[in-house]
């Protein structure tokens, strides 16, 4: 939400030198990220990490239960706090309003890793993904089938839209319907529908992206939403409904036999590894887009 069309490419820029080993901007030597966490994590934290360290500085990884922010420390003396030590911030947190309370009081620059409405490092990571296949987003469509309301589709549509893709959301809308302030936005870049009908919303779809139908927080309401979702599946008969040659997408960890088959995500359309890898480089290419701005 906070970066514009050509600050996007801009890290797209940056990762395209990282990969072919000609990147100029250097990280503040001993520069440290701070990983604050409120939820699990496997790939977002391990390519911070990873980035970090291959970038020559350092990540340091907290917890929220091991810190005293669980004994009642309140988000604004963290943000503070993390400020003073460190030299950016990337939080995974459930409220989306304490991430801007962070942005807010540290002073540093701050990183969305997910909150409860916004995935946005996972997003540019797909929309580099989906670049690697297409020349120009505009020449692409996008479908997400699942769940609309997630953060994640809140984050795919404004990252995908802003590039000027056209995005179908696909679901079942009229129980969890797409996040109107996100539909709003995204619609100011670009053409985002949303469907019921799994034939309407896949047609001539390039790309069919799906994520778990039961997001962090949930858990409580986890076999109605299995139930509600279950028909929008990414399985071989619903990817037909798509481009004969269309990709699919995932951000993982994929939950196999519920928001997609086996056969879809290890069959040979699926780019589900390739996404996971280049969220390792779009890290890298955000703290050097960040550095080159400090
Ligand atoms: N895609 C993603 O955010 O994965 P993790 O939850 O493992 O970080």
């Amino acid at each position: 939400m906070d970066l514009s069309r050509d600050q996007i490419n801009r890290i797209f820029e940056i990762a395209e030198s990282i990969k072919s080993g000609k990147e100029k901007i250097a990280l503040k030597e001993h520069a440290v990220l701070a990983l604050l966490f409120e939820k699990p994590s496997t790939r977002t934290r391990l390519s911070f990490e990873v980035a970090m360290a291959q970038l020559g500085g350092q990540a340091v990884y907290m917890y929220s239960e091991t810190t005293q922010m669980e004994r009642g420390e309140t988000i604004v003396d963290t943000a503070k706090l993390l400020g003073s030590y460190c030299d950016f911030i990337a939080a995974r947190l459930y409220n989306h309003s304490d991430i801007i309370e962070i942005a807010n009081n540290s002073g540093i620059p701050v990183i969305n890793a997910l909150t409860d409405l916004e995935h946005p490092t996972q997003s540019l990571a797909d929309a580099y993904t989906i670049l690697q296949h297409f020349n120009n987003l505009r020449d692409v469509k996008i479908a997400f089938m699942g769940d609309i309301a997630s953060n994640m589709a809140n984050s795919l549509m404004i990252t995908a839209a802003k590039l000027g893709a056209e995005v179908a959301l696909v679901g079942p809308y009229e129980k969890y319907p797409p996040n109107s302030f996100y539909l709003n936005h995204a619609r100011e870049y670009s053409k985002v529908y949303y469907y019921s009908s799994i034939e309407e919303g896949l047609a001539d779809a390039d790309i069919v992206y799906t994520d778990t139908f039961v997001s962090m927080g949930q858990e409580h309401e986890a076999e109605k939403r299995r139930n509600l979702f279950s028909q929008y599946q990414l399985n071989e008969k619903n990817l037909s409904y798509a481009s004969h040659d269309a990709l699919v997408m995932h951000c993982l960890p994929a939950h196999r036999g519920e928001e997609i088959t086996t056969q879809v995500i290890d069959g040979p359309r699926s780019i589900v590894w390739e996404q996971a890898r280049n969220s390792l480089l779009i890290n890298k290419a955000i703290i050097l887009f960040l550095s080159e701005r400090r």
